[in-house]
């Protein structure tokens, strides 16, 4: 499958870099063809609610910034991973641009499948997050094959990488 995973922390060698390429090798040794984003490096401004993408713009939104990358990127996937640091109890802003900016097309066209993994310095800071996911994945009508977080303790361990692992199974 054709796997598309946006990484949205600004730390190249941090913790959820370090999630995004384990998931990104368990999938390639599966034989899947991966893409890995770092999101937080682009010019990706929010949404402004303009309408023209739902208008005169056909689909196309029209701010012409580095969206128009992620475009392409997100409508040929088959799954779509989202790898983010907790920031303040939720998603960092970094990756909820992209993916509200996807309110142009609605949804990734051919996305089935999608996973979460998400870091953290303190332990229970997930349920905002994990519920923002299990939510798009209900409202993309999308197979939700899981959720891995990895708090202070659990970060770059072997059984963390495990779980990436079991998590890359489920495509
Ligand atoms: C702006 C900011 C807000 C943060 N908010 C939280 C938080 O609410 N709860 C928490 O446990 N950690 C929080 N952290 C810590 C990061 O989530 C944690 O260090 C994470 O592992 C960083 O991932 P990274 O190495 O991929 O950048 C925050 C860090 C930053 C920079």
């Amino acid at each position: 499958m054709n796997i598309l995973i946006l990484q949205s922390s600004p730390r190249a060698k941090g913790n959820t870099a370090w999630m995004a390429e384990e998931y990104k090798n368990a999938a390639e040794a599966a034989g899947h063809q991966v893409t890995l984003v770092n999101v937080s490096k682009m010019k990706i401004a929010g949404c402004l609610a303009c309408e023209y993408c739902h208008g005169k713009g056909n689909g196309a939104c029209i701010q012409k910034d580095d969206m128009q990358e992620l475009y392409p990127l997100m409508a040929e996937a088959d799954v779509l991973v989202l790898a983010s640091p907790i920031y303040y109890f939720t998603l960092n802003a970094q990756i909820q641009a992209p993916i509200q900016r996807m309110y142009s097309v609605n949804k990734p066209a051919k996305v089935r499948k999608m996973a979460l993994l998400v870091s953290s310095y303190s332990p229970g800071v997930y349920s905002g997050a994990v519920s923002e996911f299990n939510d798009i994945c209900g409202y993309w009508s999308v197979e939700n094959t899981g959720v891995v977080t990895a708090k202070n303790d659990e970060q770059k361990t072997e059984a963390t990488k495990q779980k990436i692992q079991e998590l890359v199974k489920k495509l």
